[in-house]
Protein backbone atom coordinates (compact mmCIF):
# COMPACT_ATOMS: atom_id res chain seq x y z
CA UNK A 1 0.00 0.00 0.00
CA UNK A 2 3.11 2.53 0.67
CA UNK A 3 5.35 3.18 -2.51
CA UNK A 4 8.53 2.84 -0.23
CA UNK A 5 8.95 2.44 3.46
CA UNK A 6 7.95 4.56 5.89
CA UNK A 7 9.77 6.74 8.50
CA UNK A 8 10.62 5.69 11.99
CA UNK A 9 8.54 8.20 13.37
CA UNK A 10 5.40 7.23 11.67
CA UNK A 11 5.96 3.50 11.77
CA UNK A 12 5.91 3.77 15.49
CA UNK A 13 2.76 5.27 15.19
CA UNK A 14 0.75 2.79 13.50
CA UNK A 15 2.98 -0.35 13.83
CA UNK A 16 1.11 -2.79 11.19
CA UNK A 17 -2.51 -1.83 12.20
CA UNK A 18 -4.90 -2.41 9.82
CA UNK A 19 -6.28 0.93 7.09
CA UNK A 20 -8.04 1.69 4.06
CA UNK A 21 -7.77 3.82 1.46
CA UNK A 22 -9.84 7.00 0.87
CA UNK A 23 -11.37 7.21 -2.04
CA UNK A 24 -12.65 10.31 -2.19
CA UNK A 25 -9.80 12.30 -2.47
CA UNK A 26 -9.23 13.68 -6.06
CA UNK A 27 -5.76 15.30 -5.53
CA UNK A 28 -2.05 13.26 -6.19
CA UNK A 29 -2.22 12.83 -2.48
CA UNK A 30 -2.41 8.92 -0.72
CA UNK A 31 -4.72 8.80 2.26
CA UNK A 32 -5.19 6.01 4.36
CA UNK A 33 -7.55 6.25 6.91
CA UNK A 34 -6.63 3.97 10.40
CA UNK A 35 -8.95 3.27 12.96
CA UNK A 36 -8.18 6.03 14.95
CA UNK A 37 -5.65 8.15 12.73
CA UNK A 38 -5.31 9.35 9.33
CA UNK A 39 -2.11 9.24 7.35
CA UNK A 40 -1.59 11.47 4.13
CA UNK A 41 1.08 10.81 1.92
CA UNK A 42 1.83 13.86 -0.53
CA UNK A 43 4.23 14.95 -3.01
CA UNK A 44 6.40 17.74 -1.29
CA UNK A 45 4.97 20.81 -3.13
CA UNK A 46 3.85 24.33 -1.53
CA UNK A 47 0.58 22.74 -1.24
CA UNK A 48 1.55 20.23 1.07
CA UNK A 49 4.12 22.29 2.99
CA UNK A 50 1.27 24.98 3.42
CA UNK A 51 -1.07 22.21 4.72
CA UNK A 52 0.91 21.30 7.51
CA UNK A 53 2.37 25.29 8.32
CA UNK A 54 -1.74 25.70 8.59
CA UNK A 55 -2.76 22.62 10.76
CA UNK A 56 0.20 23.71 13.21
CA UNK A 57 -1.17 26.99 13.62
CA UNK A 58 -4.81 25.65 14.31
CA UNK A 59 -4.20 23.03 16.80
CA UNK A 60 -5.10 25.63 19.08
CA UNK A 61 -7.76 27.84 17.37
CA UNK A 62 -9.93 25.71 15.16
CA UNK A 63 -11.33 22.12 15.51
CA UNK A 64 -8.96 20.57 12.76
CA UNK A 65 -7.02 17.12 12.99
CA UNK A 66 -4.30 16.91 16.05
CA UNK A 67 -0.53 16.52 14.03
CA UNK A 68 0.80 13.11 15.70
CA UNK A 69 3.54 12.94 13.34
CA UNK A 70 5.20 14.54 10.59
CA UNK A 71 8.30 13.96 8.01
CA UNK A 72 9.29 15.02 5.40
CA UNK A 73 11.40 12.91 3.21
CA UNK A 74 12.22 11.54 -0.56
CA UNK A 75 10.22 14.51 -1.66
CA UNK A 76 6.67 13.49 -0.03
CA UNK A 77 5.81 15.12 3.05
CA UNK A 78 4.00 12.42 5.51
CA UNK A 79 1.82 13.75 7.45
CA UNK A 80 -0.09 11.34 10.64
CA UNK A 81 -3.02 13.22 11.83
CA UNK A 82 -6.29 12.19 14.16
CA UNK A 83 -9.28 10.91 12.79
CA UNK A 84 -11.94 13.70 12.96
CA UNK A 85 -14.98 13.16 14.80
CA UNK A 86 -18.79 13.69 12.86
CA UNK A 87 -19.55 12.98 9.49
CA UNK A 88 -18.57 14.35 5.85
CA UNK A 89 -20.62 16.68 5.05
CA UNK A 90 -21.34 15.39 1.08
CA UNK A 91 -22.38 11.78 3.13
CA UNK A 92 -24.91 13.92 5.60
CA UNK A 93 -26.42 15.94 2.47
CA UNK A 94 -27.68 12.57 1.28
CA UNK A 95 -30.12 12.75 4.06
CA UNK A 96 -30.88 15.87 4.46
CA UNK A 97 -30.04 18.56 3.12
CA UNK A 98 -31.41 21.55 5.05
CA UNK A 99 -29.49 20.30 8.48
CA UNK A 100 -26.43 20.01 6.10
CA UNK A 101 -26.90 23.81 4.82
CA UNK A 102 -27.14 24.55 8.49
CA UNK A 103 -24.14 23.13 9.40
CA UNK A 104 -22.05 24.61 6.54
CA UNK A 105 -23.37 27.70 7.42
CA UNK A 106 -22.21 27.47 11.00
CA UNK A 107 -18.81 26.39 9.91
CA UNK A 108 -18.18 29.24 7.36
CA UNK A 109 -19.20 31.33 10.67
CA UNK A 110 -16.83 29.74 13.30
CA UNK A 111 -14.02 30.59 10.46
CA UNK A 112 -15.32 34.28 10.30
CA UNK A 113 -15.18 35.15 13.84
CA UNK A 114 -11.35 33.86 13.99
CA UNK A 115 -9.13 36.65 15.02
CA UNK A 116 -6.96 37.08 11.99
CA UNK A 117 -4.87 39.64 13.82
CA UNK A 118 -1.79 37.21 14.61
CA UNK A 119 -2.28 34.95 11.98
CA UNK A 120 0.90 34.23 9.58
CA UNK A 121 -1.42 32.38 6.98
CA UNK A 122 -1.90 34.54 3.58
CA UNK A 123 -4.28 32.93 0.90
CA UNK A 124 -5.18 36.44 -0.31
CA UNK A 125 -5.12 37.46 -4.47
CA UNK A 126 -1.67 38.59 -5.00
CA UNK A 127 -0.61 34.91 -3.66
CA UNK A 128 -3.46 32.82 -5.06
CA UNK A 129 -3.01 34.62 -8.64
CA UNK A 130 1.12 33.91 -8.29
CA UNK A 131 0.37 30.34 -7.81
CA UNK A 132 -2.36 29.78 -10.32
CA UNK A 133 0.48 31.41 -13.23
CA UNK A 134 2.53 28.91 -11.62
CA UNK A 135 0.34 25.68 -11.81
CA UNK A 136 -0.67 27.28 -15.89
CA UNK A 137 3.26 26.83 -16.69
CA UNK A 138 3.87 23.74 -14.95
CA UNK A 139 1.25 22.14 -16.40
CA UNK A 140 -0.65 21.52 -13.34
CA UNK A 141 -3.73 22.54 -14.54
CA UNK A 142 -6.43 19.93 -15.74
CA UNK A 143 -9.11 21.68 -18.19
CA UNK A 144 -10.57 18.26 -17.55
CA UNK A 145 -11.89 19.24 -14.75
CA UNK A 146 -13.43 22.71 -15.55
CA UNK A 147 -16.97 23.82 -15.42
CA UNK A 148 -18.53 22.91 -18.63
CA UNK A 149 -19.26 26.60 -19.66
CA UNK A 150 -15.65 27.68 -18.32
CA UNK A 151 -13.70 27.43 -21.73
CA UNK A 152 -16.88 27.54 -23.85
CA UNK A 153 -18.21 29.57 -26.30
CA UNK A 154 -19.65 31.91 -23.87
CA UNK A 155 -16.94 31.57 -21.66
CA UNK A 156 -12.83 31.94 -21.92
CA UNK A 157 -10.96 30.52 -25.04
CA UNK A 158 -8.02 29.23 -22.95
CA UNK A 159 -6.71 29.21 -19.81
CA UNK A 160 -4.16 32.15 -20.56
CA UNK A 161 -7.25 34.03 -21.31
CA UNK A 162 -8.84 32.71 -18.08
CA UNK A 163 -5.75 34.06 -15.85
CA UNK A 164 -5.52 37.41 -17.67
CA UNK A 165 -9.31 38.33 -16.78
CA UNK A 166 -8.47 36.86 -12.92
CA UNK A 167 -5.60 39.06 -12.73
CA UNK A 168 -7.75 42.06 -14.25
CA UNK A 169 -11.09 41.92 -12.42
CA UNK A 170 -9.68 41.64 -8.91
CA UNK A 171 -12.40 42.53 -6.70
CA UNK A 172 -12.39 44.39 -3.74
CA UNK A 173 -11.13 42.15 -0.42
CA UNK A 174 -13.69 41.79 2.89
CA UNK A 175 -10.93 40.15 4.69
CA UNK A 176 -11.38 36.90 6.86
CA UNK A 177 -9.40 33.34 7.97
CA UNK A 178 -11.05 31.08 4.69
CA UNK A 179 -10.67 27.46 4.92
CA UNK A 180 -9.32 27.85 1.04
CA UNK A 181 -11.06 24.58 -0.42
CA UNK A 182 -14.59 24.68 1.18
CA UNK A 183 -16.02 21.73 -0.52
CA UNK A 184 -18.39 19.37 1.58
CA UNK A 185 -15.69 16.27 1.36
CA UNK A 186 -13.31 18.77 3.47
CA UNK A 187 -15.94 19.28 6.23
CA UNK A 188 -17.22 17.28 9.34
CA UNK A 189 -20.27 18.06 10.33
CA UNK A 190 -22.11 16.77 13.79
CA UNK A 191 -25.51 17.73 15.57
CA UNK A 192 -26.30 20.58 12.89
CA UNK A 193 -22.44 21.93 13.47
CA UNK A 194 -19.11 21.85 11.42
CA UNK A 195 -17.29 20.26 13.58
CA UNK A 196 -13.45 19.32 11.83
CA UNK A 197 -11.74 20.93 8.57
CA UNK A 198 -9.37 19.57 6.94
CA UNK A 199 -7.34 19.44 3.67
CA UNK A 200 -6.17 22.90 4.14
CA UNK A 201 -3.33 23.80 1.55
CA UNK A 202 -5.36 26.91 0.77
CA UNK A 203 -6.28 27.62 4.53
CA UNK A 204 -5.25 32.01 5.66
CA UNK A 205 -6.56 35.15 5.23
CA UNK A 206 -8.73 36.07 2.29
CA UNK A 207 -12.24 37.38 0.65
CA UNK A 208 -15.03 35.48 2.62
CA UNK A 209 -16.41 34.79 -0.81
CA UNK A 210 -13.87 32.24 -1.34
CA UNK A 211 -15.22 29.79 0.64
CA UNK A 212 -18.95 30.76 0.02
CA UNK A 213 -17.98 30.55 -3.79
CA UNK A 214 -16.52 26.48 -3.45
CA UNK A 215 -19.38 25.96 -1.04
CA UNK A 216 -22.46 26.80 -3.77
CA UNK A 217 -20.31 25.50 -6.15
CA UNK A 218 -19.84 22.03 -3.94
CA UNK A 219 -24.00 21.88 -2.76
CA UNK A 220 -24.38 22.15 -6.49
CA UNK A 221 -22.41 19.23 -7.80
CA UNK A 222 -23.37 16.93 -4.48
CA UNK A 223 -27.41 18.02 -5.02
CA UNK A 224 -27.24 18.02 -9.06
CA UNK A 225 -25.12 15.43 -10.06
CA UNK A 226 -23.93 13.00 -6.97
CA UNK A 227 -27.74 12.69 -5.46
CA UNK A 228 -29.44 13.46 -9.11
CA UNK A 229 -31.90 16.05 -7.87
CA UNK A 230 -33.19 18.77 -10.03
CA UNK A 231 -31.46 21.96 -9.95
CA UNK A 232 -34.44 23.86 -7.99
CA UNK A 233 -33.35 21.69 -5.00
CA UNK A 234 -29.75 23.43 -5.02
CA UNK A 235 -31.38 27.03 -5.42
CA UNK A 236 -33.24 26.52 -2.50
CA UNK A 237 -30.12 25.03 -0.59
CA UNK A 238 -28.22 27.71 -2.06
CA UNK A 239 -30.96 30.64 -0.90
CA UNK A 240 -30.61 28.29 2.87
CA UNK A 241 -27.12 29.14 3.05
CA UNK A 242 -27.08 32.82 2.50
CA UNK A 243 -30.13 33.31 4.98
CA UNK A 244 -28.23 31.29 7.38
CA UNK A 245 -25.38 33.47 6.88
CA UNK A 246 -27.40 36.51 6.97
CA UNK A 247 -25.57 37.74 3.41
CA UNK A 248 -27.16 38.32 0.32
CA UNK A 249 -25.43 37.02 -3.13
CA UNK A 250 -22.81 38.78 -4.77
CA UNK A 251 -22.62 37.38 -8.38
CA UNK A 252 -19.64 39.19 -9.20
CA UNK A 253 -17.19 37.44 -6.77
CA UNK A 254 -19.64 34.12 -6.66
CA UNK A 255 -18.37 33.67 -10.29
CA UNK A 256 -14.54 35.20 -9.68
CA UNK A 257 -13.76 32.60 -6.94
CA UNK A 258 -15.38 29.70 -8.93
CA UNK A 259 -13.14 30.46 -11.89
CA UNK A 260 -9.88 31.27 -9.63
CA UNK A 261 -10.23 27.35 -8.54
CA UNK A 262 -10.42 26.43 -11.95
CA UNK A 263 -6.63 26.66 -11.94
CA UNK A 264 -5.94 24.84 -8.68
N1 LIG B 1 -8.08 13.55 9.68
C1 LIG B 1 -9.06 12.96 8.99
N2 LIG B 1 -10.14 12.46 9.62
C2 LIG B 1 -11.13 11.83 8.96
N3 LIG B 1 -11.14 11.68 7.62
C3 LIG B 1 -10.10 12.16 6.92
C4 LIG B 1 -9.00 12.83 7.56
N4 LIG B 1 -8.12 13.20 6.60
C5 LIG B 1 -8.64 12.80 5.44
N5 LIG B 1 -9.83 12.17 5.61
C6 LIG B 1 -10.68 11.60 4.56
O1 LIG B 1 -9.95 11.51 3.36
C7 LIG B 1 -10.53 12.39 2.37
C8 LIG B 1 -9.40 13.00 1.55
O2 LIG B 1 -8.54 13.76 2.41
P1 LIG B 1 -7.99 15.18 1.93
O3 LIG B 1 -9.13 16.03 1.54
O4 LIG B 1 -7.08 15.70 2.98
O5 LIG B 1 -7.15 14.68 0.69
P2 LIG B 1 -6.91 15.27 -0.73
O6 LIG B 1 -6.38 14.14 -1.53
O7 LIG B 1 -6.08 16.48 -0.59
O8 LIG B 1 -8.30 15.63 -1.26
P3 LIG B 1 -8.71 16.71 -2.35
O9 LIG B 1 -9.04 15.94 -3.56
O10 LIG B 1 -9.91 17.32 -1.70
O11 LIG B 1 -7.57 17.66 -2.53
C9 LIG B 1 -11.37 13.38 3.13
O12 LIG B 1 -12.43 13.91 2.36
C10 LIG B 1 -11.87 12.51 4.29
O13 LIG B 1 -12.96 11.71 3.89
MG1 LIG C 1 -10.21 17.04 0.26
Amino acid sequence: MYSSPLPKNITEKIADKPCVSDTVGESDSTVLIFKDCVLKIEPTNENADREYAALQWLQTRLSVPKILAFAQENGRNLLLMSKLNGTMACDALAKNIPYTVQALADGLKTLWHMDISDCPLYSTLDIRLRQAKQNIENGSVDTEDFEPQTLSSNGFSDIHALYAYLVQNQPAADLVFTHGDYCLPNIFIEDGKAVGFLDLGKAGIADRWQDIALCVRSLEHNICHFCGLPKSEFLRAKELLYTKLGITEDPEKLKYYILLDELF
